[in-house]
C-alpha cells in the first residue's frame, strides 16, 4: 500500500523548492518552516442518546507576521495534527499572494459529521469554540467555514465566543450568516475566484472558456460554484464527484439542474442525478477523464505521482488545498499539465472573508456589487503578478506564487525583526 503523504511535508517541499529558485538563504524564511503555535483539545459532548464522547480538536497558528492568523475549521474523521499544519501554513502564504493583511491558521476536530444530529453538531461546535477561545479573537486568529463546517456553525463559534468573552464580537470568525454579520458574496466567493483565476489562465494560453470542458471533483461548496461560474461563461462541464461517487457526459452536465438536485438531496449530495446520456464513473474515472481544466475541489493528496501519470487536462485547476502532492506535481510538468496552484487558486474565500472582517470591525456593510468587484480586482491582480514571475523566470506556477508570498512575508519580518 502506498505511503501516506504528510501534507506538512509536502508544504515543506513545495517551499524549499521555491526559496531554492529565488535565490533565498534558509535562515531568510526559517521561521516560515515551523508553526509559531499549536493546541490540541479535547473536549467531552454529550450525544442525543445520553452517552458523553469525547473528541479532539487543532487549532495552528502558523504565523502572524502580516496579520492576525487566519484560516479555517474543518470536521473530518481524517483530521489529525499534520493535516492542520500543512493547512494553517498554507493559509500564511495564501494570504500573502493576495496580499490581505493576514497571517496564517487552521483547525479541525476529528470528526464524521455524517449521521449526527443538528443538536449534536451544535455541542461538538461550542465544545470545542470554548477550549480554544483563549486562542481565537478578531485581532488573534479568526477561523472560517471548511471542509464539512457551515455558515451556521460558524454563527455558533461567534455566539460561543461572544457570550464567553462578554462582548458582541462578530469579527471573531468569517463565512457567518448574512443576518448574523456575514457578507453577501461569501458563500459563493471561493468558487467565483477559482473562475476568475482560470478564466484569466485561459486568456494567456489562448484557450477559448466557452468551448472548454471541465471536470470537477468535489461538488460542495468550491466546486459547485466553480461549476455555475464556469457553466455560466459557457464551459462544458463533463464530470463532477462527490463522496457519493461520480458522474460523466460527453454532451455536459446541466449544472443548474444538477444544483438543483444536491440542494433538494437530504446530505446535499449528487448521488441519484438522472440527465440522458450521463455515466457515472469513481474517483480515478474523474481524475483521469479527457477534459480541458481538471478543477479539485474535494480534499488534498488526490493527484500523485501514479495518478498524475494518467491526467488527460491540459490544466490542473487547484481548488482544494494541497490536493497535488510534491512527487504528482513533478510528473504533471515533465508531461507539461499546467498545475494553477491552491494557494492562488483558492484564495477568493479568505479575500471575502477579509471583507467580511473589515465590514464586521466597522460595522459598515456592503452591497454584492462592491464585494465581487473588489474580489475580482484582487484576484486577477494575483493571478497576474504570480503569471508574470512564472513566465520571467520559466517556472511552474505554484513556484512563482511561493515567490511572491515569501518576498512580501520576509519583507516584513525584515521589518519587524526578531523578538530578543
Ligand atoms: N469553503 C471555502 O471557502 C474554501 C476556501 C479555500 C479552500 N477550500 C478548500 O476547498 C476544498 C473543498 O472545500 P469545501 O468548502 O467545498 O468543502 P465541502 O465540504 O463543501 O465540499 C467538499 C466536497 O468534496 C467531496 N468529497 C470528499 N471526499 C471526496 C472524494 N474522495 N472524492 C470526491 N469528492 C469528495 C464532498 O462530498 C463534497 O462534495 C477543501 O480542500 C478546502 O480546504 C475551501
Amino acid at each position: 500500500m502506498a505511503q501516506k503523504t504528510n501534507p506538512f511535508e509536502n508544504m515543506l517541499e513545495q517551499l524549499d523548492a521555491a526559496a531554492e529558485i529565488a535565490g533565498l538563504d534558509k535562515q531568510d524564511y526559517i521561521t516560515l518552516r515551523y508553526p509559531e503555535r499549536e493546541l490540541t483539545v479535547n473536549f467531552p459532548v454529550k450525544m442525543d442518546d445520553g452517552s458523553i464522547r469525547v473528541f479532539t480538536g487543532y487549532r495552528v497558528q502558523h504565523s502572524t507576521v502580516r496579520g492576525p492568523a487566519k484560516g479555517g475549521i474543518r470536521f473530518h474523521p481524517d483530521v489529525d495534527m499534520d493535516e492542520v499544519r500543512a493547512l494553517a501554513a498554507w493559509m500564511t502564504f495564501k494570504c500573502a499572494v493576495v496580499d490581505i493583511p493576514y497571517g496564517g491558521a487552521k483547525g479541525g476536530v476529528t470528526v464524521d459529521p455524517t449521521g449526527l444530529s443538528q443538536g449534536e453538531i451544535e455541542r461538538i461546535t461550542r465544545g470545542y469554540t470554548a477550549k480554544i477561545a483563549d486562542f481565537i479573537g478578531p485581532e488573534k486568529d479568526i477561523p472560517a467555514t471548511d471542509v464539512n463546517t457551515t455558515q451556521q456553525m460558524m454563527g455558533w463559534i461567534m455566539d460561543t465566543y461572544s457570550t464567553l468573552a462578554g462582548v458582541y464580537s462578530p469579527g471573531v470568525v468569517t463565512s457567518k450568516p448574512v443576518e448574523a454579520g456575514g457578507s453577501v458574496g461569501r458563500k459563493e466567493a471561493t468558487g467565483l475566484g477559482v473562475f476568475f483565476v482560470t478564466r484569466e489562465l485561459a486568456k494567456k494560453l489562448n484557450m477559448d472558456l466557452a468551448k472548454s470542458t471541465v471536470a470537477v471533483q468535489g461538488f460542495g461548496n468550491v466546486g459547485s460554484n466553480a461549476a455555475k461560474y464556469l457553466y455560466e461563461a459557457g464551459a462544458k462541464i463533463v464530470a463532477a464527484s462527490d463522496v457519493s461517487g461520480g458522474l460523466y457526459c460527453e454532451d455536459g452536465i446541466d449544472i443548474p439542474a444538477l444544483l438543483e438536485h444536491v440542494e433538494k438531496h437530504p446530505r446535499r449530495l449528487i448521488e441519484g442525478y438522472r440527465q440522458d446520456g450521463i455515466k457515472t464513473t469513481d474517483n480515478h474515472g474523474i481524475l483521469t477523464c479527457k477534459c480541458d481544466f481538471l478543477v479539485l475541489a474535494a480534499l488534498e493528496n488526490q493527484i500523485t505521482e501514479e495518478v498524475a501519470k494518467e491526467v488527460q487536462a491540459k490544466v490542473v485547476v487547484e481548488g482544494a488545498n494541497g490536493p497535488t502532492t510534491f512527487a504528482g506535481d513533478k510528473v504533471l510538468e515533465e508531461r507539461g499539465v499546467i498545475a494553477c496552484p491552491d494557494i492562488l487558486t483558492n484564495a477568493g474565500g479568505v479575500t471575502c472573508s477579509y471583507f467580511e472582517w473589515v465590514q464586521n470591525l466597522q460595522h459598515h456593510y456592503w452591497d454584492l456589487e462592491t464585494v465581487n468587484s473588489n474580489l475580482e480586482r484582487i484576484m486577477v491582480k494575483a493571478f497576474n503578478e504570480v503569471y508574470e514571475v512564472a513566465d520571467e523566470l520559466k517556472i511552474p506556477m505554484r513556484m512563482a506564487a511561493y515567490i511572491v508570498a515569501l518576498k512580501r512575508l520576509i519583507a516584513v519580518q525584515k521589518i519587524r525583526g526578531i523578538f530578543l
